[in-house]
């Protein structure tokens, strides 16, 4: 006689936000390859996520939750791979990281904190609610290490630097909020190293190690995926170490 199995456990479903990016369409390749079930939002996605359209978020966190009523799976990893760093502001000005005070601009620094830290904390209020009350899960938000106080060195990027800070203290608040609802949920910033994509290839120095999507993407997630709930609420590097705040 055929010994009885207990059912599998459900694998779980992983959401990714900024799917459209290098490191988003990276992570989203990386998981797929793997056989797992992905649901990739990002602005070109129907829904679409975008940060500067308040509604977006409530949408894609229905959007999500029906997905995953009619998966029948828990999510299990939300991972955040939005961020701005230079590039077009809505009104379509251009805006490069600032390399001293006199080029602080308001427009350039809410656009800075829009994308960084408040559309993300919008994702904390959304979407951390739809993550499991029991058993292991992860939300992994992209932050960088210049987001860092005590490691700026260098002066510069103030609206990249400081709205990576915000990020990095919003969520370090909901990871604290989060273990009062699961003991065995993670909560975490991380920082990928540099990456070859488009955030990074105007910095790109000679000497300086930049790794393809797919590589960082594949470190990210070995991160991701040992991580334990003590170490929920950190700041963590792409090799797993800690960062400092
Ligand atoms: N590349 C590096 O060397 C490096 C180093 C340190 C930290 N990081 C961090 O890693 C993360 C991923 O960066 P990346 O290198 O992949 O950059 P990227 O290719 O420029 O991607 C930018 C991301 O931001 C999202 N985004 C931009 N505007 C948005 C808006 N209005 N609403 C919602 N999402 C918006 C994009 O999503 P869609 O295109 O899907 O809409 C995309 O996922 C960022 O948080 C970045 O700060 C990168």
């Amino acid at each position: 006689m055929q010994a009885l199995q207990p059912p599998a456990a459900a694998p779980g479903v992983t959401l990714v936000l900024g799917a459209g990016g290098g490191l988003g369409a990276a992570l989203v390749q990386a998981l797929t390859s793997r056989g797992e079930t992905v649901i990739a939002l990002g602005r070109q996605t129907q829904p679409a996520l975008d940060y500067r359209d308040a509604a977006s978020l409530a949408c894609c966190a229905r959007h999500v939750s029906d997905q995953l009523a009619q998966l029948g799976q828990p999510l299990v990893r939300v991972l955040v791979t939005t961020g701005f760093l230079h590039g077009r502001l809505p009104g379509g000005e251009a805006a490069m990281p600032e390399r001293s005070w006199e080029q602080l601009d308001a427009a350039v620094l809410g656009h800075s904190f829009l994308i960084n830290a408040i559309g993300p904390a919008m994702v904390i209020k959304h979407v951390l609610p739809l993550l499991p009350r029991h058993g292991r899960c992860v939300a992994a938000f992209l932050s960088a290490r210049v987001g860092s106080v005590s490691d700026n060195q260098l002066g510069g990027w103030y609206g990249y630097r400081a709205s990576k800070a915000a990020l990095n203290q919003l969520v370090h608040t909901a990871a604290i909020e989060l273990n009062r609802r699961n003991h065995s949920a993670i909560c975490v910033v991380l920082h990928p190293g540099t990456v070859d994509t488009d955030l990074s290839r105007p910095f790109a120095k000679t000497g300086l190690k930049v790794r393809a999507p797919d590589v960082a993407a594949a470190e990210l997630l070995a991160v991701v995926d040992g991580l334990t709930p003590a170490q929920s609420g950190g700041f963590w590097d792409q090799h797993g170490a800690p960062v400092p705040w």
